[in-house]
């Protein structure tokens, strides 16, 4: 990697790659800073592998769109240090990743396995659901109402609602989701000293690698794909379980993976949206107070809601060859930050992008990524949050915040995660 004028200050380096920073508001002004200075630098943070970081919503379509240079599997797809990225690759027989999921791979397998659900995803599909997953969002509109007027919105509604429905889809019952919720927030929320698993204490970092969490994960969708491998059903693990590739039945450790990237993919990020909604319209009564008029800017909510908490923060990308990207020199192997909660906020794109507007148009966000990667579950989570406004926005009014809301501490999916707020029934 060159190095010199490209690398980016210390000071805005270290917060790239610190959970509690993405607690608050300074991610986003180390971002505001990069955009405006150094959109395409270098960060070297001690323990860290160095990797380019990308700002701006341009470079970061640009290089999400060329996915045969910037690529998946050739190191791990997700912000690692270097000791956990050595013990993995001691584990897993020099692989840097713990699983095979579609974001671990690149063409030629990618699409291929891409291909198995992504018919499942479409909106055409996914319109035959609307009716039961509008009586799970009725269902958690009961029970914040039941409140009596004041409750945190996280636990009563944003946590559960989207467990409840990527459970369903993926056909697994209601007595079981407690135990995925729990997992769920230990393998994405694992950074957060709240939600880290109780025996993985700072004690030992390698607890971080997240195996416990990932056992239990495989051991639960083993039972489920035998199952539905001996008896189909109408859901999405049974199109998993019985898919093939090339010919051949998938694998367990890649059917296990695919159980996996769904369960966890589709819980915690719509969660975050969805509380970053109520958060945004609990301290803008205007802005409430439109919606509620008008129904039709509900999908407006939803998206800008999406764009104001981008819930994944981060991926990264590997280089393939060595290439001149935006004017800088990389080499192949280069590692690559790619910043969507920056893109998403870059004021060359959006007008007043501090503000969280309901009606915002156009709103070409970066949260659900872009290219051949791009979010396969984003119809899905627009569809649940849409069902859930809908559902909720009729029924509340004089919405406000009562008490400090507090964000989760992690570097790659984070959000809300206590938001307390008083409201009256409708
Ligand atoms: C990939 C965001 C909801 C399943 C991604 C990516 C992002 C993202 C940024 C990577 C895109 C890229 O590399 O270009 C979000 C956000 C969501 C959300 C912000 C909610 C607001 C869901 C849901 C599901 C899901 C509900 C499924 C039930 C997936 C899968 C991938 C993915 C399987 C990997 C796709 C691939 O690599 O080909 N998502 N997601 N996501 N998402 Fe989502």
């Amino acid at each position: 990697m060159p190095s010199s004028d490209l690398k980016i200050p210390a000071e805005h380096a270290s917060n790239l790659v610190n959970p509690a920073a993405y607690a608050g508001p300074r991610i986003h002004e180390t971002y505001a800073w990069l955009r405006a200075n150094q959109p395409l630098g270098i960060a070297e943070i001690e323990g860290f592998d160095p990797f380019w970081v990308v700002t701006r919503h341009a470079d970061i379509l640009e290089v999400s769109r060329q996915n045969a240079l910037f690529l998946n599997g050739a190191r791990s797809p997700t912000i690692v240090n270097k000791e956990i990225d050595q013990r993995v690759r001691q584990m897993m027989g020099g692989s840097p990743h713990l699983l095979r999921t579609l974001i671990h791979m690149d063409a030629p397998d990618h699409p291929k396995y891409r291909i198995l659900t992504q018919a499942w995803f479409l909106p055409q599909n996914l319109r035959r659901m609307e009716e039961r997953i509008r009586i799970i969002a009725r269902a958690a509109v009961d029970r914040m109402l039941a409140t009596g007027g004041r409750c945190d919105f996280v636990r009563e509604v944003a946590l559960h609602y989207p467990l409840h429905v990527v459970m369903d889809i993926l056909g697994v019952p209601e007595e079981d989701e407690p135990r995925m919720l729990q997992l769920t927030q230990e393998l994405f929320g694992a950074s957060d000293p709240e939600l880290r698993r109780k025996d993985e204490e700072q004690t030992d970092e390698a607890n971080q690698l997240r195996r416990g969490v990932i056992a239990d994960f495989y051991n639960y969708f083993a039972k489920l794909s035998a199952a539905r491998k001996a008896e189909p059903r109408d859901d999405l693990a049974s199109v998993i379980a019985n898919s093939q590739i090339d010919g051949r039945p998938i694998s367990e450790f890649e059917a296990m993976s695919y159980y996996i990237i769904v369960a966890t993919a589709g819980h915690d990020t719509t969660s975050s949206s969805t509380a970053g909604a109520l958060w945004a319209l609990a301290e803008r009564p205007a802005e409430l107070a439109k919606v509620k008029a008008d129904p039709s800017l509900i999908p407006g909510l939803v998206d800008e809601s999406i764009r104001w908490t981008t819930p994944v923060k981060t991926f990264m990308r590997t280089v393939a060859e060595d290439v001149e990207f935006a004017g800088r020199q990389m080499r192949k192997d280069d590692w690559m930050m790619l910043c969507y909660a920056s893109g998403n906020r870059d004021e060359a794109v959006f007008d007043d992008p501090q503000e969280f507007r309901v009606d915002r148009s156009p709103n070409k966000h970066l949260a659900f990524g872009y290219g051949a990667h791009v979010c396969l579950g984003q119809h899905l989570a627009k569809m649940e949050m849409r069902i859930l406004w809908e559902e909720l926005l009729p029924k509340i009014d004089q919405l406000e915040l009562a008490g400090e809301p507090k964000m989760s501490e992690a570097a790659f999916v984070n959000g809300p995660k206590t938001l307390p707020v008083r409201f009256e029934a409708a």
